[in-house]
């Protein structure tokens, strides 16, 4: 039986196998081995990594090597601002956060804002610009320190991008671009560019530090074609090959699929209100029970089919508050309206401090950005 799904940057649809995209996209799986590494390293693994949210890598081993000898590495991850931000992209944030945390590592934020302008037909600079600024606030309020964090916009840093852009596009031709991303004649030239552009901070940690200096990308899986390129073309260029840590996606409130801002009534987003969220999930939110109380007491309820407990597995940090809740929902002890008013007081909890840390960021967004 093959399930239909489609993961491209672009497009995530469907039923999602994720042991597929593995084996397809060439990357190794978080394994043991890994995260006994990291333990030893950190002190305490990120609940993202117990639960196999971060669940891919590629040569994620090197970048621990690195800092077992003391070597600084730096940290890569982007937002393109084509809209508002929903609970699913701060999933790699919070997790890069962590990292810098942990490592001390300086993170280089993507801002591609002529990503969005040239892969969306009605979308303007000045729209990317507004988005830019409302996503910025989003990216600040996860935490990142501010001495470590840099943040920049594609169209005001180029200067600094440009020549390091063109030597990934000497080294790239239009047949990989076709197969790699699927693109077609019918695409416009920018689209083709374009990865190039996103190449580029991989390789400013060598081109900043004035020596070779690896860098870890955490990013949800959708992105992985984009450094596979960069991976190709790395070391002809001159520069080391850059490390991913992939994740998978918060699924949206509908069954299959990840949350998504184009589709009405799917994602929860950072700026919605209690109100807004209370009724998102009580009337969207895939139900894992059964058809009536009495079949879901007789018969218990499927935690993994039910998005309001995926939704707990990604914001519910207490392990085993989480398991009595898994174990409760399948035993039937516990009904639908129960987790859902759960899953609802977990989600809102968090909002409110992201929306108190987003305010304050207004005050101090200068202090991340690197202008040309
Ligand atoms: N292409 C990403 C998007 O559509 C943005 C992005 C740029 C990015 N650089 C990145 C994402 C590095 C993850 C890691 O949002």
């Amino acid at each position: 039986m093959t399930k239909d799904f489609v993961v491209t940057p672009w497009e995530v649809k469907g039923d999602i196998d994720y042991e597929k995209l593995i084996r397809d996209f060439g990357v190794k799986h978080v394994d043991s081995k890994v995260m006994q590494e990291m333990e030893k390293l950190t002190g305490g693994l990120h609940y993202f990594l117990k639960r196999k949210i971060f669940f891919a890598h590629m040569y994620f081993d090197e970048i621990l090597n690195e800092a077992k000898r003391g070597n600084k590495f730096y940290l890569y991850t982007g937002r393109a601002p084509s809209g508002p931000v929903h609970l699913g992209h701060l999933v790699p944030w919070i997790f890069t956060e962590w990292l810098q945390d942990k490592f001390g590592a300086t993170l280089l934020f993507q801002i591609p804002d002529e990503e969005k302008f040239l892969f969306k037909e009605n979308l303007s600079f000045g729209d990317t610009d507004k988005w830019a600024y409302e996503n910025i606030l989003d990216i600040i309020a996860v935490g990142f320190d501010k001495k470590k964090t840099k943040i920049f916009l594609d169209t005001e840093y180029a200067g600094h991008m440009y020549k390091t852009a063109c030597a990934v596009a000497k080294k790239t031709n239009i047949s990989t671009l076709k197969s790699l991303f699927g693109l077609n004649d019918s695409n416009n030239v920018g689209e083709y560019f374009y990865t190039c552009m996103q190449s580029v901070p991989a390789f400013l940690p060598t081109i900043m530090e004035g020596k070779q200096t690896k860098c870890l990308i955490p990013c949800a899986i959708d992105q992985d074609v984009h450094f596979r390129l960069t991976r190709d073309v790395a070391n002809g260029i001159g520069f080391p090959k850059p490390a991913t840590i992939l994740s998978r996606f918060l699924p949206g409130l509908a069954e299959g699929g990840k949350m998504s801002s184009s589709i009405e009534n799917t994602a929860i987003f950072t700026t919605d209100d209690e109100n807004t969220v209370r009724n998102k999930i009580m009337k969207y939110a895939f139900s894992g029970g059964r058809d009536t109380v009495t079949e879901h007491r007789k018969h218990g309820g499927v935690p993994e089919n039910d998005v309001s407990y995926q939704y707990l597995t990604y914001f519910m940090e207490d392990s085993n508050k989480l398991k009595k809740i898994y174990e409760d929902y399948k035993s039937g002890k516990m009904l639908t309206g129960e987790l859902k008013e759960i899953t609802v007081e977990v989600i809102n909890e968090f909002l409110e401090k992201h929306q108190k840390k987003r305010e304050l960021a207004k005050g101090v967004l200068e202090d991340f950005m690197l202008r040309d």
